[in-house]
């Protein structure tokens, strides 16, 4: 029986022996509940941690070898194993952790190998400007990262005697955006620290390996897994134990269809051994339909003997459907919040220099600290379309310093992205001005050549927004040129040239920019993406 059936039935019992009491004064019945503290007053049975040490040495052997034979050969396990300055062993593996929190392997080798070529030390990198480390973070999502590793940097450089924390203790102590994980992982890969290490992999590979099915995030069921982890460690080994736990999470234990017959440690899964039983009896008790003698069924020995009582199992009914991926159990993640942003494209061209876009800065606290964007903002709810034109005209004639119609806005189209918590949609407009003058503001404003766009602190989200304009208006991209009719797209791309050429030889009316001078004021297609 599980804990919660168990808790509710006592509950009804309670709650049966109440009414004889309540009958009379008709009082509500308190519901019955169970509360974190006793969740943590219940002790977990063996079942869901290692307690015999012949098992946890073969778990350990069988693993390391699985990891010796398949593991990925990437940049900061090399550096691990082969730098022999402790320093900048122990640098090198807290960039490729911070790198890796929320960010796929693969995307994050190619970052690793620029950050690491420009600033092969902790001292390089705590002389770079966070714009540097901005521009180079661009693309990686969760900019937050790049900026604590920075201020790390000078911290260790200013306060530390240029010299990394060397436990992970330290690690903890002394390094923002470290927390108990990262300072695992860095302390026992780079440090040789006999520490466990608990990500998301690990997280799914212990949860199903020891049957446990209480929430993963509450804080019962993660102590249990750091104590787990941190008992399973190898000593001798404890970097390439932590190592060879995320990668089994990564590549066989895997969130959606798990490849358990290519597990090392199948026989170590109580996950595994579940799903083995059930199917089983299913296959005994299914054809002759003999379900009613027990006789016919496969005991089921392998269980929690704490079931009913125990603060681990299953909350909820075990969903024959799912398999092993009945673990990890998650509570229902909040929805992202929906998010709507107007946003605006502002092109200028000065006499005999290439096309340039206006930036503006973001705060430096907050989502994309410092990062550089296009003229936005978010569009409120109720608040009609013209209103909102109106509004993004004001904010940009505050930025340039010269008045703005709203006329001279087009539509380009739709841009959405997906942010960790926020469902983003860009609404793109964009207008031209000729050259105007540099206006007082309170925000950085900056001008850059799409290419120059290309390498700056900018968020996927910007680049999203131009290639979705480039495609529309031709910008740099001879295919989409010739996807519109030849004639329209001959007469309005010459006309643009001879009116710019216009503008920039006349002085070019102040402001002006050309509203019928784009291509096309169709809605384009909706760019979709995940990730900042
Ligand atoms: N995820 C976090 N750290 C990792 C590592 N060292 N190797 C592979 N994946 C990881």
């Amino acid at each position: 029986m599980s804990r919660l059936r168990s808790a509710v039935q006592k509950g009804k019992l309670t709650a049966l022996e109440n009414t004889k009491v309540i009958k009379s004064s008709n009082k509500k019945k308190p519901k019955p509940t169970i509360k974190e503290e006793e969740l943590s007053e219940m002790v977990p049975s063996s079942y869901h941690i290692f307690h015999d040490p012949s098992e946890i040495s073969l778990f350990r052997s069988r693993l390391l070898h699985w990891y010796d034979q398949y593991k990925r050969e990437l940049p900061w396990r090399t550096v691990a194993m082969k730098e022999p300055d402790v320093n900048i062993r122990t640098y090198a593996v807290w960039v490729s952790e911070i790198m890796l929190q929320q960010t796929q392997v693969a995307t994050v080798i190619d970052y690793y190998n620029k950050w690491m070529k420009r600033w092969p030390s902790v001292e390089k990198l705590a002389a770079a400007t966070l714009e540097e480390v901005n521009q180079m973070w661009a693309g990686l999502g969760y900019y937050s990262r790049g900026r604590r590793l920075h201020e790390g940097a000078k911290k260790v450089v200013s306060e530390l005697g240029g010299q990394m924390p060397r436990t992970t203790e330290e690690l903890l102590k002394q390094l923002p955006g470290v927390g108990r994980y990262t300072a695992g992982a860095i302390g026992s890969i780079a440090l040789g620290q006999v520490t466990g290490a608990v990500d998301g992999n690990v997280i799914r590979v212990l949860c199903r390996v020891r049957a446990i099915g209480a929430y993963s995030t509450s804080p019962t069921v993660t102590d249990a897994l750091w104590k787990i982890a941190d008992r399973i460690v190898e000593q001798e080994r404890p970097g390439d134990f932590n190592q060879a736990m995320m990668e089994l999470g990564a590549r066989v234990c895997t969130p959606k269809s798990p490849l358990c017959s290519q597990c090392p440690i199948q026989t170590n899964c109580h996950a595994f051994r579940k799903v083995s039983i059930k199917q089983e009896k299913d296959s005994k008790r299914l054809p002759s339909n003999l379900a009613a003698n027990p006789n016919t069924l496969v005991p089921d020995i392998e269980n929690c003997s704490a079931t009913g009582n125990c603060n681990l199992c299953l909350l909820e009914e075990w969903d024959p459907q799912l398999g092993v991926q009945n673990y990890p159990r998650k509570p229902f993640k909040k929805a992202p919040r929906v998010e709507q942003t107007l946003t605006c494209i502002v092109e200028r061209q000065r006499a005999g220099e290439e096309i340039e876009y206006l930036l503006t800065q973001r705060p430096n606290k907050g989502l994309l600290a410092g990062m550089w964007e296009l003229p936005s903002f978010i569009l409120e709810a109720g608040v009609s379309e013209n209103k909102h034109k109106g509004l993004l005209c004001s904010m940009m004639q505050k930025l340039l310093g010269t008045s703005l119609d709203t006329d001279l806005l087009q539509f380009v189209g739709e841009v959405v992205h997906i942010f960790s918590h926020i469902h983003q949609t860009y609404i793109v407009f964009s207008c031209c001005v000729s050259d105007c003058s540099e206006a007082e503001q309170e925000q950085k404003t900056s001008w850059l050549t799409k290419s120059a766009l290309q390498g700056a602190a900018v968020s996927t989200g910007v680049k999203k927004i131009m290639k979705l304009y480039e495609s529309t208006n031709n910008v740099g991209s001879k295919d989409k040129k010739r996807k519109l009719s030849p004639l329209v797209g001959k007469e309005k791309r010459s006309n643009k040239t001879k009116r710019l050429k216009e503008s920039a030889t006349n002085g070019g009316p102040k402001q002006l920019c050309l509203s019928e001078f784009f291509s096309t004021s169709k809605p384009a297609a909706k760019a979709n993406g995940k990730h900042s």
